[in-house]
């Protein structure tokens, strides 16, 4: 069987791991941290990053960084990880569901903009498999309405919008370094700020609460409580794995791209027969090859397909079910509204396995199977 998802261990990943436990400085915030830390800085010119241990983490600073009282408002997509929205339920918003736009799962202005009334505080934007959302008319339309943005770049890791990383362009984001992502170490995430005024909370959220940062900059001559916080920093195993992978980053990207790239070539004859669409990238943005996936014209074609895929020994999967669809959703609001993009996504989408390891044989077996299955349907 070739499986959906394969973890990527390029070697130093037990050699760096090994050194922690020799340190025996284990907790979070070490050497490995403050690497990694200066790596996200300096190559993707975020005003400050902080390690988390989950992408779902670092949604829930952006939350609480947000000061959200009840009642307010934010918008969110509804094709999305269950993880963008109870981060902010958590601190008592009411979360409103975006419809994705025709041409791949993102949220637009356009679906945003009837969303938005006087109590609209936040906008969560998912740049969905790496591809940008078109962040400067959403940019626009926050700036207009006095509303923060918020990355949900958990996909999103080395992609770019007209040139500018993603994760660098709202108020605040959101990574994923889970097993599933370009760029793993378990469980782990990050949060970028890039709005000054969010810096010192973030890093007392970050401490349990407590002024610990600067105490260790020696700012202060001891530390303590001051806020609301977690223990939201990971392990130095996780950072030292982490860097292992950082070091390794444009030989993983390169990787990706070139199995992407083999996926869309054997493929491209079925968007000709216009029932099945492959993703399609804005001239805006860039492909960071964190997910190939196609899109089935029925849930019933989809289901098909699968069952093929598997018995021709290859594990695909689908995606989000729809948030507004979700048992959550339909308990606790009574005013729903209908997100047919979404639902479409929601039934049709499928993901093929694209990990560092995969050979382009097998991207290539792959996807002559999706040929054959399409010719016969
Ligand atoms: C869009 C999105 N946001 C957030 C998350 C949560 O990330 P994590 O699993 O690191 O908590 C995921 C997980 O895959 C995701 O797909």
């Amino acid at each position: 069987m070739i499986p959906f998802n394969k973890p990527y261990c390029s070697g130093r990943e037990q050699t760096y791991m090994a050194e922690v436990c020799r340190s025996m400085t284990m907790s979070g915030n070490g050497d490995f941290t403050k690497k990694c830390h200066s790596f996200f800085e300096d190559r993707y010119g975020f005003r400050k990053v902080l390690l988390c241990t989950s992408g779902t983490d670092a949604l829930e600073m952006c939350a609480m960084l947000c000061n959200l009282n009840e009642g307010d408002e934010v918008i969110v997509p509804s094709y999305t990880f269950v993880s963008s929205a109870i981060a902010f339920i958590r601190e008592k918003a009411k979360v409103v569901f975006a419809d994705s736009g025709k041409y791949n799962p993102n949220i637009t202005a356009e679906t945003i903009e009837p969303l938005i009334t006087p109590k609209t505080r936040v906008i969560c934007v998912v740049h969905y498999a790496g591809v940008a959302c078109d962040m400067d008319a959403i940019m626009a339309l926050a700036e207009k309405h006095g509303i923060i943005v918020v990355e949900d770049a958990a996909h999103a890791i080395d992609s770019y919008y007209k040139g500018r990383p993603l994760g660098s362009i709202g108020h605040l984001a959101a990574f994923s370094f889970h097993e599933t992502k370009n760029i793993i170490c378990g469980e782990g995430g990050m949060l970028a700020i890039n709005d000054e005024r969010f810096v010192s909370r973030a890093e007392i959220l970050w401490e349990k609460g407590t002024n610990r940062a600067e105490f260790y900059r020696g700012m202060v001559n001891k530390y303590g409580w001051c806020d609301m916080g977690s223990s939201f920093l990971p392990s130095e195993f996780n950072a030292a794995y982490l860097w292992a992978q950082l070091e390794q980053i444009d030989d993983i990207q390169q990787r990706r791209k070139l199995l992407w790239q083999t996926y869309y070539d054997v493929l491209q004859p079925v968007i000709d027969k216009a029932r099945f669409t492959l993703p399609q990238i804005p001239d805006y943005a860039t492909n960071n090859a964190h997910m190939f996936y196609i899109v089935c014209p029925s849930l019933d074609v989809r289901t098909r397909l699968m069952s093929y895929l598997k018995e021709n020994g290859v594990q695909s999967t689908f995606h989000y079910i729809p948030l507004h669809s979700s048992d959550y959703a339909k308990t606790h609001y009574t005013d729903i509204a209908e997100l047919p993009e979404c639902d479409r996504y929601g039934d049709c989408l499928v993901r093929l396995p694209l990990y560092y390891e995969l050979t382009e044989d097998e991207a290539r077996y792959i996807a002559g199977l999706i040929l054959k299955f399409q010719e016969a349907n």
